[in-house]
């Protein structure tokens, strides 16, 4: 058994990232589309994402700073552009997603550099991904700086106010999970598909 007091011995960043991705998982996986004022439009994928609230909508994820303290583009234009569509991960397009999280000059189109299509998304100027199933149009709510160090990060609070979904996987009521295939993140490579659920009732 290890105990570690922080503030008495310090781990480097580099082994909290593997502490903290290898146990808070598995994560879903944000894909963020923005565009900086020049309309270039940038995709990339968050696995420090969820739900931050419900009423009013509002979807957290957190882009890190980079090995040298820079910020990743994604940050940077939402500074310039306060809006992203933010799409669910899923395996339908999960190589696609992958190909988005190469770092690239920021002028280039990822959406190009997948073979992904544009559709305007309602309430927003970012475009969303044509054939994803989901995507949630969204107008910057906050964000939080967690420090300059290489690997803070910042908190981006983004408030839904539009939603594309494909009708094949809701109902109106009920999101269909065999239509969606959500995949989560693991540690490093890994990640994982929705095909060895299970339920639990909860108590009354
Ligand atoms: C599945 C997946 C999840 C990721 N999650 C995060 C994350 O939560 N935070 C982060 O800073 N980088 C994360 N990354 C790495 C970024 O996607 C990568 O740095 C990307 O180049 C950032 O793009 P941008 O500079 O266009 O914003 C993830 C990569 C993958 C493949």
């Amino acid at each position: 058994m290890s105990d570690y007091l922080l503030d008495e011995s310090p781990l480097s960043p580099g082994v909290i990232y593997r502490l903290l991705s290898g146990t808070v998982c598995p994560r879903p996986i944000a894909w963020v589309a923005t565009q900086d004022k020049h309309g270039n439009a940038n995709l990339a994928p968050f696995s420090f994402f969820n739900v931050a609230s419900v009423n009013p909508p509002v979807l957290a994820f957190s882009p890190l700073l980079d090995g040298s303290g820079e910020l990743k583009d994604t940050v940077r234009n939402l500074n310039d552009v306060a809006e992203c569509v933010v799409h669910v991960g899923s395996e339908a397009l999960v190589e696609a997603l992958n190909v988005t999280s190469a770092s690239v000059p920021p002028d280039e189109d990822e959406f190009a550099l997948a073979g992904l299509e544009k559709a305007s998304m309602p309430g927003v100027s970012v475009p969303r991904i044509a054939n994803a199933p989901v995507a949630f149009g969204c107008k910057l709510f906050d964000m939080i700086r967690f420090g300059d160090q290489p690997l803070a990060g910042t908190l981006v609070l983004a408030q839904v106010v539009s939603i594309h979904i494909d009708d094949a996987l809701w109902d109106g009521r009920h999101v269909d999970m065999e239509q969606l295939k959500p995949v989560g993140r693991l540690a490093g490579s890994d990640y994982l598909r929705i095909s060895d659920r299970f339920a639990i009732e909860r108590p009354a």
